[in-house]
């Protein structure tokens, strides 16, 4: 039997937000960190993606690497916009930020073919009251510690919902 079919397809998941330099690399970030800790990285293949070009290349934000340091977690990723070409077809999951990323990339869906695996950060929080997660760029130094703690509840959700779903652990 060839290496591919025995080799079970991983899950392919993709975070985005407007800049992908706070929000959608944190959720990258905690979500690649949890894998490991639960011994899981093998099944997945995570990365993220901003709706907007302004920072493509970019590391995160200092402020959010700063943020996350202080819990324990380096983030490296460089920014990169939202390919409708490849990504729609490429993941499993699109996981958006806030509305208006959702809402964009359902635009961008032109054939609305993908619509299903195009939802909300928020859709898989456990704990948060938070419906989205907002966009902390242009405020204070609270707004990126909100977000951590609502990807750090939400993309626990998200690990929970797909173990009942593919039995991981
Ligand atoms: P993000 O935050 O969408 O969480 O990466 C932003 C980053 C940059 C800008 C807006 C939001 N910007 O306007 O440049």
């Amino acid at each position: 039997m060839s290496e591919t079919l025995n080799t079970p397809k991983k899950t392919k998941v993709l975070f985005v937000c407007l800049g992908n330099i706070c929000r959608s690399p944190a959720a990258e970030g905690l979500f690649i960190d949890l894998l490991e800790r639960k011994k899981l990285s093998d099944h997945f293949e995570v990365d993220s993606a901003g709706t907007g070009d302004w920072h493509i290349g970019e590391l995160p934000d200092p402020r959010m690497r700063d943020h996350c340091m202080k819990r324990g977690l380096k983030l490296t990723s460089k920014a990169r916009q939202f390919d409708p070409e490849k990504d729609f077809e490429d993941f499993d999951y699109i996981l958006a930020m806030d509305k208006k990323n959702l809402e964009d990339l359902k635009a961008l869906d032109s054939e609305e073919a993908f619509q299903e695996k195009t939802v909300l950060m928020c859709q898989y929080k456990q704990r948060t009251k938070h419906k989205e997660v907002p966009d902390p760029y242009f405020g204070g130094p609270e707004g990126f510690d909100l977000v951590l703690d609502i990807l750090e509840d939400s993309t626990e959700g998200f690990l929970n919902k797909l173990n009942h779903k593919l039995n991981l652990f």
